[in-house]
């Protein structure tokens, strides 16, 4: 995959060099090239931003200097049909989730568009279209200062789904948001630690109780940190025992989605 990132902070893209990200990209799995937006200007100070027009706080991004450096990666495009993907880091993008993740790895080539300040001439990103397929992508509900942060956290979570990059491709299955559920929690040696046992069932060797016992906790964990995402999973096709172990945590199947079980009378609070 080949991935371009565009930025007026460069330098901020450094930790793609390192860990599993880095020795991808040393393996020739990620081809990652950091480009400086201000090398795309033509002015002697470089200009990036001028004011609003309308007025208010702040600046805005110059169109010309991100048509000049996009039209110079859509040129990079590695052979193959269809238009690279420009992805557009903002906080009023839709939100980046493991299932975008796993869309945006099946591409040939992304390209990353950081703003910083109150964001990039909207001119742009129409022009864009003729180029690219845009996706303007929000990392969450809050605000950051500019797109690098986000990008290196989408570039991360998109690069380690190429195929080579993790070295065990399991762990990609059972990890957190794989299923639409958490993952269950971890133990490792020693058994006893400051007085606190590993739960036992770990210990039985009984490989059914145990991924029985996994999957109840990603239920239990899931319940409790993420309701959200009990509501939008698929229940349609639950084995028996999954069914058993939601309705303990409260959770009935209705029409294949989880719904909280309504309160038994002895429950009631009044
Ligand atoms: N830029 C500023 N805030 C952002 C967010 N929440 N997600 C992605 N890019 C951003």
């Amino acid at each position: 995959m080949r991935v371009d990132v565009v930025s007026i902070f460069p330098e901020y893209l450094a930790p793609l060099e390192l860990s599993l990200i880095g020795k991808a990209r040393q393996d020739g799995l990620l081809d990652l090239h950091v480009h400086d937006l201000r090398a795309f200007t033509t002015d002697r100070h470089r200009t990036v931003d001028d004011t609003p027009y309308g007025g208010g706080a702040g600046m805005v991004m110059k169109a010309e200097p991100w048509a000049q450096a996009l039209s110079s990666i859509a040129e990079k495009r590695p052979e193959g049909p269809g238009k690279p993907v420009l992805i557009v880091p903002s906080p009023a993008g839709e939100r980046f989730t493991q299932a975008l993740a796993y869309e945006l790895a099946e591409e040939k080539h992304l390209a990353f568009a950081c703003g910083r300040y109150e964001g990039i001439d909207e001119r742009v990103i129409e022009w864009a279209h003729e180029h690219f397929t845009v996706r303007p992508v929000s990392l969450g509900d809050y605000v950051l200062n500019g797109g690098e942060v986000a990008v290196l956290a989408m570039v991360e979570a998109i690069g380690r789904l190429l195929p080579g990059v993790v070295g065990n491709p399991e762990s990609l299955v059972e990890e957190s948001h794989s299923d639409g559920l958490l993952e269950y929690p971890v133990y490792t040696k020693p058994s006893v630690w400051r007085e606190r046992e590993v739960p036992p069932v770990l210990l039985s060797g009984n490989h059914g109780k145990i991924a029985q016992w996994r999957r109840h906790e990603q239920f239990r964990r899931t319940a409790e940190r993420r309701p959200d995402l009990l509501e939008a999973f698929d229940a349609g096709k639950l084995p028996r025992a999954d069914r058993t172990a939601l309705q303990d945590l409260g959770y009935v199947v209705v029409n294949g989605r989880l719904q909280p079980r309504p309160a038994r009378p002895e429950e009631q609070q009044d």
